[in-house]
């Protein structure tokens, strides 16, 4: 694990580098690149985090190299549910895996813990309760939401057809908006979730609109699962039928999914993961979601996850201090976007000129962009990965400000460029 100087306090050696040039130098030497580059730069990708060393040590463990398609629960017909044999140390190990995930969100709801990653599990939530062309109201991406929650380039909005709520002029959901188009479209499933919202979701709220109008209710929680997992983000569990998540970002396991429904769909669940979307479970991630749910209950977690919060509001305060504008005015959680609309410069520009700095950010479209979404104008900055290297809110002000001399620096050289221009 790096601490917030770049300096490398592993005790478990998690790159092994030199061990993997002798077989492969080029393979070796990107990834020592990779290394390095992660160690001396300062993260603030809100999707990314750091997972322990006992996470990625399951993670690179035999069990990579063990098949165990199917289940290791009883199911109806009395059989295990596995097509492979010597399947008893995972199968022990997947339902350990699934009865910590259920004691990290302290709920009964079914969990299948097999998903590859989130997209694969918002594919298999929605395979399990809709029928292609079926209705769903969503947050678009251009507002915040995910690929997989209804843009046009990807499986959902190409197999379902897809309607989305507005975000008001400030940038928050607009409830209005979503009460409105559900009675007027009345969708077979009300969506939500976000990759780029920095705001509270208030699930109460949208459940009452789905149950008013007869449709699901699925959270894709996957950039706030660990907030929610803390109680310093309130919880979709009672509320929604489907909630998914990666495990990667807040949450600080491996890349991967997981999927909770209510018990009446757990079934459907089941096999909209495997068959239907998925072969053999990646044994090696399960042991790494394990590991990591053990991790978010302990206290330090909880811990954690609040000095996110902390350092997210002291970051997006200190932006506004030296006079940016930010989406919805502020945050709630571990992320927000700057709105650069009316700058000479892209969130693209800025996004290079960062990386040129030692700064990694991505950018994002901000709601009403008039950039394309490949250039777009804003981006987005998430806290949760120097948090868990020790920054603390002055670290973060002090990013801030980093941050404040490219952007003079870049409407310095766009002012000069017009003048050459004239
Ligand atoms: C809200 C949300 N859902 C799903 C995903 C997809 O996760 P994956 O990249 O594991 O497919 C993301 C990824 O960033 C996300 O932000």
């Amino acid at each position: 694990m790096f601490n917030k100087e770049g300096k490398d306090n592993s005790t478990y050696n998690v790159d092994n580098f030199e061990f993997i040039k002798k077989t492969s130098p080029i393979v070796g030497g990107l990834i020592e690149k990779e290394y390095n580059r992660q160690k001396n730069n300062v993260e603030l990708i809100a999707s990314e985090n750091y997972c322990s060393e006992a996470v990625l040590a399951a993670c690179g463990s035999c069990l990579s190299w063990k098949y165990a398609e199917g289940y290791p629960y009883v199911r109806e017909m009395g059989n295990k549910g596995r097509y492979y044999g010597g399947t008893e140390f995972v199968d022990e190990l997947e339902e350990y895996c699934v009865q910590q995930w259920k004691k990290v969100f302290n709920t009964d709801y079914h969990v299948n813990v097999q998903p590859h990653s989130g997209s694969q599990a918002n594919f298999a939530g929605y395979k399990a309760i809709l029928e292609p062309g079926d209705t769903i109201l969503s947050l678009s991406l251009d507002n915040g939401g995910h690929l997989t929650h209804g843009s046009p380039v990807n499986f959902s909005g190409k197999l379902y057809d897809m309607h989305f709520y507005d975000v008001d002029e400030r940038g928050f959901i607009d409830m209005e908006d979503v009460r409105k188009k559900a009675h007027e479209l009345h969708p077979k499933l009300i969506m939500t979730g976000a990759s780029a919202y920095s705001r509270i979701i208030d699930f109460k709220a949208f459940s009452e609109i789905a149950k008013e109008v007869d449709a699901y209710f699925m959270v894709d929680m996957a950039h706030i699962a660990g907030l929610i997992a803390a109680g310093v983000h309130p919880s979709p569990f009672g509320y929604a039928d489907i909630i998914t998540t990666t495990t990667h970002k807040t949450l600080r396991g491996p890349r991967g999914g997981l999927i909770f429904a209510k018990p009446e769909l757990a079934k459907k669940v089941d096999s909209a993961v495997f068959p239907y979307a998925q072969g053999g479970p990646l044994e090696h991630i399960i042991a790494g979601k394990a590991v990591a749910a053990e991790e978010a209950q302990k206290p330090e977690f909880k811990e954690y996850q609040k000095k996110v919060v902390e350092n997210c509001a002291a970051l997006a305060d200190e932006f506004l201090k030296l006079g940016y504008k930010i989406v919805t005015g502020g945050t709630d959680n571990h992320v927000f976007l700057l709105d650069l609309k009316g700058y000479a410069f892209s969130g693209k520009e800025l996004q290079a000129r960062c990386d040129e700095n030692g700064i990694t950010l991505n950018k994002n479209a901000v709601p009403g962009d008039p950039r394309s979404p490949m250039q777009t104008s804003g981006v987005r900055i998430g806290t949760a990965p120097m948090t868990t290297r020790g920054f603390g809110p002055e670290d973060f002000r002090e990013v801030a400000r980093r941050i404040d001399v490219i952007i003079k620096e870049l409407i310095k050289e766009k002012e000069e460029e017009a003048k050459e221009e004239k």
